[in-house]
């Protein structure tokens, strides 16, 4: 699988009504998501009851069956609020399979254990980081509801054909783009092939850059979901001689 990941993402982002995609308005008699209506489990909604609607591109997922256990991939720019997406995938999935976080990076494991470890915390569910090979912990996997990953530990648990794997119902695949990487792209796509036809859990790919993201989702089974919103306005500038000027 081939993904661009030049300039021209920004392009496709701001004018996705040129893909034939249209993003900007929820459709007439469509319901508006709130986290009063949201069919989702009571320690998700106190949890985030601080927030006070969704962002565009977290009710757009919603709208396209999130819930429902479709897979999506959600395209959106940097800090819109994709993981608030994963998050709801997971709290709808935990007491009917496990759901799992596949991370790009060691590092980035631990912030999405004590971020998953505060909300569940209360819960009767579990999670685990798991980042190595093969070893002990595996059998720590198997009892635990949420596992957060890295592409490598995937690999070898799949290729280990544990009985547990039949019980994974939601997989998230954070910064998805890298299946461009040259050292991480290669193995993140034969995981994502094994799940399509292995498992067929529901697949929910994140990315701020793609280019080619009608693409990607064909080929990932997902509905592509796009939106151009972000919290801070990107403006574009020069900086010379101490002055900036915007155009
Ligand atoms: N509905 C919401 N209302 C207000 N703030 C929100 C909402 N959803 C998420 N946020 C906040 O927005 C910030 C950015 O969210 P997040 O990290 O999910 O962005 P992202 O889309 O994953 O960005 P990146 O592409 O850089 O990974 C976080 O601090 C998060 O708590
Ligand atoms: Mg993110």
């Amino acid at each position: 699988m081939k993904i661009r990941t030049t300039p021209k993402l920004n392009k496709n982002l701001d004018r996705p009504h040129e893909r034939g995609i249209t993003t900007d308005k929820t459709p007439e008699g469509v319901t508006e998501y709130t986290l009063k209506n949201i069919p989702l489990p009571s320690y998700f909604t106190e949890k985030y009851a601080r927030l006070q609607q969704f962002t565009p591109i977290q009710q757009k997922c919603l709208q396209a069956g999130l819930l429902e256990h479709k897979s999506l991939l959600a395209c959106a720019p940097t800090a819109s609020g994709k993981t608030l997406i994963a998050t709801m995938a997971i709290c709808n999935t935990l007491g009917t399979g496990k759901a799992i976080y596949l991370v790009p990076l060691k590092a980035l494991g631990n912030d999405k254990l004590r971020e998953y470890r505060r909300l569940l915390d209360g819960t009767d569910y579990s999670v685990t980081l798991s980042t190595g090979d093969m070893d002990s912990a595996s059998l720590h996997l198997a009892k635990s509801d949420l596992l957060i990953l890295t592409t490598e530990k995937l690999d070898s648990l799949l290729r280990h054909r544990l009985p547990w794997l039949a019980e994974i119902k939601t997989v998230i695949i954070d910064e998805i783009h890298l299946l461009n990487d040259a050292s991480r792209g290669p193995t993140l796509e034969i995981i994502l092939t094994l799940l399509k036809t292995l498992i067929k859990p529901q697949l929910i790919g994140l990315s701020a850059t793609i280019g080619n993201p009608q693409e990607l989702a064909q080929w990932l089974e997902a509905d592509l979901v796009m939106d151009s919103w972000r919290p801070v306005e990107l403006q574009k500038g020069i900086h010379c001689a101490g002055e900036t000027v915007f155009y």
